[in-house]
């Protein structure tokens, strides 16, 4: 196969060039990496479930009408996406306390908040992606106030329909991430949602134990995050089926 130009290696992705102008192939990696990248992994199979998962997600995202990157999967690790020039804004959406908003309000995880918060973090890994009022965002022109007005009604959508999904399969929504790209169409900028949705992005609970099925177990040391990004995929259906893990320990076959 012909090499293809690395444009950008991300700490859980890689992008390519893709085989059409506009177009970008999107590599999902097995590292795992937390803190800021302070803790660190290579989580075999990750990438392969994170593909699967996003294609699952943005396919969705798209049925109901809602404008994403996502073109086709490629193959095992890698789908075609549209080229965005992305919002340097980390867009979260939270529905119950939890992680960095638990941590700062003295409120303990899994809180039910009054209604859902979306609030964003400025992307830059060396300043740790420090959380941003509105003001900041239109003051420095991350985005316009039209902009953000949209990519807050679109994450909200975003989080409508994920609740629901989630919840379909037994799964509590506690809060999750969308990146928002923007697609130049002339003078006319149009907000899609980019980069990926998959339980690196998310925190997922199970509905009726509390366990938690995200990134983390990675973060807290909680269990096998293979695992748990598995059973996920399990619940939606969406597991690879000719993905084949190399057993923990020997089996005993009788
Ligand atoms: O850490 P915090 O509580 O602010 O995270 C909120 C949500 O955003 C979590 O689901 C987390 O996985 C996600 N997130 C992310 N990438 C970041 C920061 C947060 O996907 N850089």
């Amino acid at each position: 196969m012909a090499r293809r130009k690395k444009l950008y290696e991300g700490k859980a992705k890689v992008l390519y060039e893709g085989p059409e102008p506009g177009t970008l192939v999107q590599y999902f990696k097995d590292d795992a990496t937390a803190f800021n990248a302070e803790k660190k992994d290579v989580i075999e199979g990750k990438g392969v479930l994170n593909n699967r998962l996003s294609e699952f997600f943005m396919t969705g995202l798209t049925q109901i009408g809602i404008p994403n990157h996502f073109l086709k999967r490629l193959n095992m690790r890698e789908q075609l996406i549209r080229q965005v020039e992305i919002v340097p804004l980390e867009v979260i959406v939270r529905n119950f306390a939890a992680g960095t908003m638990a941590k700062r309000l003295g409120m303990e995880e899994g809180t039910a908040l009054p209604r859902p918060i979306v609030e964003f973090s400025y992307k830059d890994d060396s300043l740790g992606d420090p959380l941003v009022p509105e003001e900041y965002i239109i003051a420095f022109g991350w985005a316009s106030q039209q902009e953000l007005d949209d990519i807050v009604s679109m994450a909200l959508r975003v989080n409508d329909w994920m609740s629901g999904v989630m919840y379909g399969v037994g799964i509590k929504l506690i809060d999750f991430k969308i990146e928002i790209g923007r697609v130049w169409e002339g003078d006319f900028a149009r907000l899609i949602v980019a980069d990926e949705i998959s339980p690196d992005s998310c925190r997922l609970w199970d509905m009726e134990t509390g366990q938690k099925l995200d990134k983390d177990v990675f973060r807290r040391d909680l269990g096998n995050l293979r695992d748990a990004y598995t059973e996920v995929a399990r619940r939606l259906g969406v597991m690879p089926t000719n993905v084949t893990h190399p057993p923990s320990k020997p089996t005993l076959i009788n």
